[in-house]
């Protein structure tokens, strides 16, 4: 149900195979206003190599041209113009959407194979930032992208367990820190210690001693400190488990960098047989080609966090064999994914082609970078507790009568966040602002799920049901949606070439106001002999807003 693929393939017929079909393809452009037609074939290029004038070889095409769903072609000033067949193509369009149901869109490209996605990534005992969030919401979207593209997808949570500042936290805790707290609060308590040790270690350097000490216990597998330190772990843990479990996101692997302890010696030793690590000022370097070195092991011996990473590549292509290795970090470490990239190349790691950094800009507020400043945190469970709150109030007022107003003030206030990232292009900067996303009319999550709401209620009234029979849709303003719905496919394609989840995002909107559109000029359940026709292309825009907002990480709630 390609209907560009079709006129391609018959132009390739009528030129005799001058062109080819690919060529073609890009080729086919779709006009600029309604009366031109649903495509159009450009003849410029053509009459340069035939040495005959445009218009003599439009029209000529033309003629060649038929085809049942074709219901016109004409040649215009040098473009051959193809007038689809509204009724039966939206009959084909409509057909295909109720059979394949959610599985419209469905792309086999994958072939079951495997794209690992390191996304979320959050540091323990810190604060989940707003750029985890856009991690961990774009990441999402990935992974549910690919798998509708038939990869598997493996979902890392590449925690950022380990480091100096375990050495630090152990310290503050058995100087200042009560167990109690640290239950109830886990980020918030640990952080005031972090602090705390911070303030305290300006007029006391004894502290710095100290944490060093610790920190090298820790590494030595001590057993207090590696009670602590997995304590700390699992109350945070145990936190931002509560957002995932908000934003209904879910993980195939916790292993964070601290997993790698043991396996970077493997690394080091391999890149000193193959020559590939120098000495500088004590510390191991990988001299790079045109990067800055990467840093491999300090003076005082201790491993990094490009360290770590290189054992994770490793470790991720012996244990899922990935075709590709997504990494959904923010901007700032761009350098550090080269770095990466470029030493497995060194290595003579094929499969380091596979590895992408996909990156993102910053969250802003007020057009300043939301940082989590000293003292006063910007706590993203607040962030989505509030969103869910004025989701609530305004469902309340638009339908006080929803008896699952809570669940779906979940859904609705989770998705205004998520959704208010997504439809951004990830590399551009965002601006925060709850009252924006949580908006129902415009751009938002809320308008999407509102609109698939409406439509679900509409099939209800209607009294909708399925059958075989042929849909007839004579309404001219339905064509609009006929023609979004046909693009579905294409849009997936985009998103998983271009790791670009707001292609779909602004699909679901571009969908949704065609909806919209519909429902306001055509009185869709009022005529019963053309009522079931109607409610079938209304049930095809409910399956594919639901399937696009699904690969978001959005719930679509019946009602609201
Ligand atoms: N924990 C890191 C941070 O917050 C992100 C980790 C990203 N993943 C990775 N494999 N380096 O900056």
């Amino acid at each position: 149900m390609n209907f560009k693929n079709d006129f391609a393939d018959i132009l390739f017929q009528a030129l005799d195979g001058q062109l080819e079909k690919n060529k073609l393809l890009l080729m086919i452009e779709k006009p600029k206003f309604e009366n031109m037609g649903d495509m159009a074939f450009p003849c410029f290029e053509l009459a340069k190599t035939l040495r005959r004038p445009p218009h003599n070889i439009a029209a000529e095409l033309a003629s060649k041209i038929q085809y049942p769903l074709f219901e016109k072609v004409e040649s215009v000033n040098g473009y051959v113009n193809v007038f689809l067949n509204k009724q039966k193509v939206s009959s084909i369009v409509i057909k295909k959407v109720l059979s394949d149901k959610n599985h419209y869109g469905d792309l086999n490209i994958g072939n079951d194979q495997v794209i690992t996605i390191d996304f979320s990534s959050p540091n323990i005992a810190k604060p989940f930032s707003m750029g985890h969030l856009r991690s961990t919401v774009i990441g999402n979207a990935l992974a549910l992208i690919s798998e509708k593209c038939g990869y598997r997808s493996i979902r890392i949570n590449h925690l950022g367990d380990w480091g100096t500042q375990f050495g630090k936290l152990i310290v503050a805790y058995k100087k200042w820190g009560r167990e109690e707290d640290v239950k109830q609060q886990p980020i918030k308590e640990l952080l005031k210690l972090y602090v705390k040790f911070h303030d305290e270690s300006e007029k006391d350097s004894q502290l710095v001693d100290d944490a060093r000490l610790w920190f090298k216990k820790l590494e030595d597998g001590d057993e207090e400190a590696t009670k602590l330190w997995v304590w700390f772990r699992e109350e945070s843990l145990k936190e931002f488990s509560r957002i995932y479990e908000l934003m209904g996101i879910q993980f195939d692997s916790y292993q964070g960098e601290a997993f790698y302890n043991d396996k970077m010696d493997r690394v080091v030793q391999i890149l000193g047989e193959m020559n590939l690590l120098e000495e500088s000022e004590g510390a191991q370097i990988v001299p790079l080609d045109e990067l800055p070195p990467c840093l491999i092991k300090k003076s005082d011996g201790t491993t990094l966090y490009a360290t770590r990473d290189l054992a994770a590549a490793i470790y991720r292509q012996e244990t899922y064999q990935f075709i590709q290795s997504l990494y959904v970090v923010g901007n700032e470490q761009t350098l550090h994914f080269k770095q990466l990239f470029a030493v497995l190349e060194k290595m003579g790691y094929k499969w380091q082609q596979g590895m992408k950094h996909v990156p993102f800009g910053m969250m802003l507020k007020d057009g300043k970078k939301m940082s989590t400043r000293k003292g006063k945190v910007v706590l993203l469970e607040e962030v989505l507790n509030d969103a869910i709150s004025l989701a609530l109030k305004e469902i309340e007022k638009k339908n006080p009568k929803l008896t699952s107003k809570e669940k779906v003030a979940c859904q609705v206030g989770t998705g205004a966040v998520i959704f208010h990232d997504l439809k951004n292009y990830r590399q551009n900067d965002i601006e925060f602002s709850l009252k924006e996303m949580l908006k129902f009319e415009g751009e938002t999550g809320p308008y999407v799920q509102y609109t698939y709401a409406r439509a679900s209620s509409l099939l209800r009234k209607g009294k909708f049901v399925e059958s075989n029979q042929v849909v007839q849709i004579q309404d001219v303003e339905a064509w609009s949606i006929v023609t979004t719905l046909t693009s579905f496919p294409n849009i997936i394609k985009r998103a998983i070439e271009e790791y670009d989840p707001s292609q779909i995002a602004k699909y679901v909107i571009e969908l949704a106001r065609e909806f919209n559109k519909y429902y306001a000029s055509v009185r869709i359940i009022d005529d019963n002999v053309l009522k079931q026709d109607r409610l079938s292309l209304v049930y095809a825009v409910t399956i594919v807003l639901k399937e696009g907002l699904r690969l978001l990480g959005l719930q679509a709630p019946e009602e609201m």
